[in-house]
């Protein structure tokens, strides 16, 4: 085993949990002690490709085992009570957890359906089928939850997009992207915007988290990177359909995953740039974040528009191009702050994987290795931190954070 990956297996032993029988990994036991949803898709693929297929199994089979009763597979799950950890999290402001989202033990948003696709790729590095069972069912209703109850069906154009309901559920909480939808100016401070998020907590909680109403009334966007994961998420949602047996559900999940990306092409594609829908606002969001790069993971543009979006934006210094790759928010934005920006500036590492899978997709060899040194030269700097400052390498946030174990699927 080289170093790297052993030092990577130390992170996440360290982060590994059991309690009652369920075993996961928590993002970072000092600020994120309960286990996350596409947290828990990242820890996945991290634990096998460290050869852990087992622990990347319980990991997912732990993550989906409390859906809400509508099907939706929650963002949190609380194994521990929330009022144990006093000091959690920029979130525990008491009012958030457990009284707000109307149910205990969960949270009632979800985060990028990554499932399917995390799912797969255990399974295709060692094939076995009860785990496929068992997990089928429940990933089913998530992905049938996404497409009964979050999409507007009257829309012209976009009819099979998804729309989420909180930024949160985009995995990225206080991206600029939501500024205008949630109804805050560029600069506020972090506080403020917790308390718009909290806000839109209660208003969604007194609509009984209805989506449709939560969607029209209150915040739906139609996020390009969430929008890209459903797609590739009903595609493998339907292999592992075949796979079991469930020929008709196959079918069903495949053209779902068509009628997704020719929506996203038709609806949300303005030449080269990708631009997610505010549904409330009607209007297309204009902020430039790291989302522009998710449609080369999704192989959904043409050559040169790839062409177009690597040298006109990421290799551009006005726009992405920094010592360390790649600010989350592009530097020309008023919002950027890539100090204390959270996810309005600072580098994460589960964009830099998704942009490096995006880049090798499209033959940029080596922008990509480029995106892998940084990510590499950014733990050996600072450790397995949250996010890091783009020109100083400097880490913020959690510690002893998991994503940086995803260099391991950087190849
Ligand atoms: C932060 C991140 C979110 C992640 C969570 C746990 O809230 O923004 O994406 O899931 O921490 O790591």
């Amino acid at each position: 085993m080289n170093e790297l990956t052993t030092t990577v297996l130390a992170l996440m032993d360290h982060n590994r949990r059991e309690t009652s029988g369920h075993r996961y990994t928590i993002p970072s036991p000092e600020l994120y002690p309960f286990q996350w949803l596409w947290d828990s898709c990242f820890h996945a693929i991290i634990l096998m490709r460290a050869g852990r297929t087992a622990e990347a199994r319980s990991e997912l089979i732990s993550a989906f085992s409390k859906p809400l009763a509508n099907g939706l597979i929650p963002h949190i799950v609380y194994w521990e009570d929330p009022k144990k950890f006093m000091n959690w999290g920029r979130e525990h402001r008491g009012d958030v957890i457990d009284d707000a989202w109307g149910i205990h033990g969960t949270s009632s948003l979800t985060q990028p359906p990554l499932l399917a696709t995390a799912a797969l790729r255990v399974f295709e590095t060692e094939p076995d089928e009860a785990f496929l069972k068992t997990i089928y069912p429940i990933l089913k209703k998530h992905y049938l939850n996404l497409i009964d109850e979050r999409r507007f069906d009257h829309r012209e154009a976009g009819d099979a997009l998804t729309y989420i309901v909180n930024p949160d559920e985009s995995g990225e909480d206080n991206s600029p992207r939501f500024d205008r939808a949630l109804g805050v100016p560029p600069i506020h401070t972090p506080d403020e915007h917790l308390d718009k998020r909290i806000e839109l907590i209660h208003k969604n909680a007194c609509s009984n988290f209805q989506p449709e109403i939560c969607m029209q009334d209150h915040f739906g966007v139609a996020d390009v990177p969430f929008n890209i994961l459903y797609m590739e998420g009903l595609a493998a949602l339907g292999t592992i359909a075949e796979i079991i047996g469930e020929h008709a559900a196959a079918i069903r999940f495949r053209l779902e995953s068509e009628a997704v990306k020719t929506d996203i092409q038709g609806f949300l594609k303005h030449g080269a740039l990708y631009k997610s829908y505010d549904f409330k606002n009607q209007e297309f969001i204009e902020t430039k974040t790291w989302a522009l790069f998710m449609p080369l993971y999704g192989g959904l543009v043409s050559n040169e528009e790839a062409d177009e979006l690597v040298n006109s934006y990421l290799l551009n210094e006005e726009f992405f191009k920094t010592p360390f790759l790649l600010p989350t928010t592009a530097r020309s934005e008023s919002s950027f702050d890539p100090d204390n920006g959270f996810w309005r500036g600072p580098v994460w590492m589960a964009p830099n994987w998704f942009i490096y899978k995006g880049l090798r997709r499209y033959g940029f060899d080596e922008v990509a290795e480029q995106i892998y040194r940084d990510s590499r030269a950014l733990i050996e700097k600072s450790g397995f931190r949250e996010q890091y400052n783009p020109f100083t390498g400097e880490g913020f946030g959690a510690e002893h954070f998991t994503w940086g174990g995803l260099v391991l699927d950087m190849d």
